[in-house]
């Protein structure tokens, strides 16, 4: 199988300053790619800022012969990022919203800061870096992009409700995107990871830390990110040398005749039906999803 290479692409990185974006960055550079390196350098809830973190990377990939700039801005001014990568490369043909922090808290506890925060940076972020580069991307009818989800957005998480939204809300951007994108050679993919890092480290034992290195996800991410590659839309869980695709299923649902009123004892007879998954469906786009809707208007 060929090695695959990144020569001549420009990618941008946010939060490449630790954990997973470092990794990805150090991978694509060692395989030809021109990196931006974006990291505000703040903590790990989104308190201040510290230039070293980009800055150190940076190091590493240049001092392995690679090619990489780094940049400070915060992701909610993607723009500046994109022109960072414009400014330095000329270019930029592969996304990477990776910056995050976490404001964990009960949602009884939960203040509208914690909530505001972690959207502008998870969800508002992600949209400015992506839509700052959309133009460019379309006009050279070639883009990779990422976003990346969590499993406490896919199955939900006591004290992430503010995290949880903004991760499976980029996920529907994602599929959004996808559909937008599909013409112009613009793929668009997301992955909820695990990995160690600062994120992670006061919620997993050390030795579990330890192992689950970002190494094991970054793979994944320049896969999805090769121009060979063209699924869109997706939503992969991947760590620890795992990798598995979702999808949605719906049970195969019921049908009430449309010439009798709807009543909730009517439903409430027929729930076991309505959830009933055996020979479920697994609608692959809104199209599909609405036709058993539609068909139902011939159950007179
Ligand atoms: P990390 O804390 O090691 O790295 C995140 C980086 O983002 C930090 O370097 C931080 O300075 C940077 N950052 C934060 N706010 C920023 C901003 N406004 N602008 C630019 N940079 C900013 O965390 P980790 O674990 O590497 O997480 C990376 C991504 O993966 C995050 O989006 C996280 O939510 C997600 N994730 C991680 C999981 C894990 O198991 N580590 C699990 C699920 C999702």
């Amino acid at each position: 199988m060929s090695t695959l290479n990144f020569d001549d692409k420009v990618v941008i990185v946010t939060g490449a300053g630790n954990g997973l974006g470092r990794s990805h960055a150090l991978a694509f550079a060692a395989r030809g790619a021109r990196v931006v390196i974006n990291d505000l350098g703040g903590s790990a809830t989104g308190e201040g800022a510290d230039r070293s973190a980009a800055d150190k990377v940076v190091d590493e990939i240049t001092a392995a012969g690679g090619e990489a700039v780094a940049n400070h801005d915060s992701v909610t001014d993607g723009d500046r990022i994109v022109q960072c990568a414009l400014d330095n490369f000329g270019r930029v043909d592969i996304v990477i919203n990776n910056a995050g922090i976490l404001r964990d808290k009960s949602f009884h506890n939960m203040t509208e800061d914690d909530w505001d925060l972690v959207y502008n940076v998870h969800v508002k972020g992600a949209f400015k870096v992506t839509h700052a580069a959309w133009p460019h991307l379309r006009e050279q009818e070639y883009g990779r992009i990422i976003f990346t989800a969590s499993a406490a957005g896919i199955y939900g998480n006591f004290g992430q409700a503010n995290y949880a939204m903004a991760k499976l809300g980029l996920h529907g951007m994602a599929q959004s995107l996808a559909i937008e994108g599909a013409k112009r050679n613009i793929v668009v993919n997301t992955i909820a990871p695990i990995a160690g890092s600062r994120m992670t480290a006061t919620i997993m034992p050390p030795q579990i830390v330890e192992q689950l290195k970002p190494e094991f996800v970054t793979p994944l991410v320049l896969t999805l990110c090769h121009e060979a590659h063209r699924d869109s839309g997706s939503l992969y869980e991947v760590g620890a040398g795992w990798i598995g695709k979702l999808h949605w299923e719906r049970s195969k649902g019921h049908g009430f005749p449309i010439s009798q009123p709807l009543t909730p004892e009517a439903i409430v007879e027929q729930w076991s039906a309505i959830t009933d998954f055996t020979d479920a469906d697994h609608p692959g786009n809104g199209q599909e999803a609405i036709m058993a809707m539609l068909g139902n208007l011939q159950n007179t």
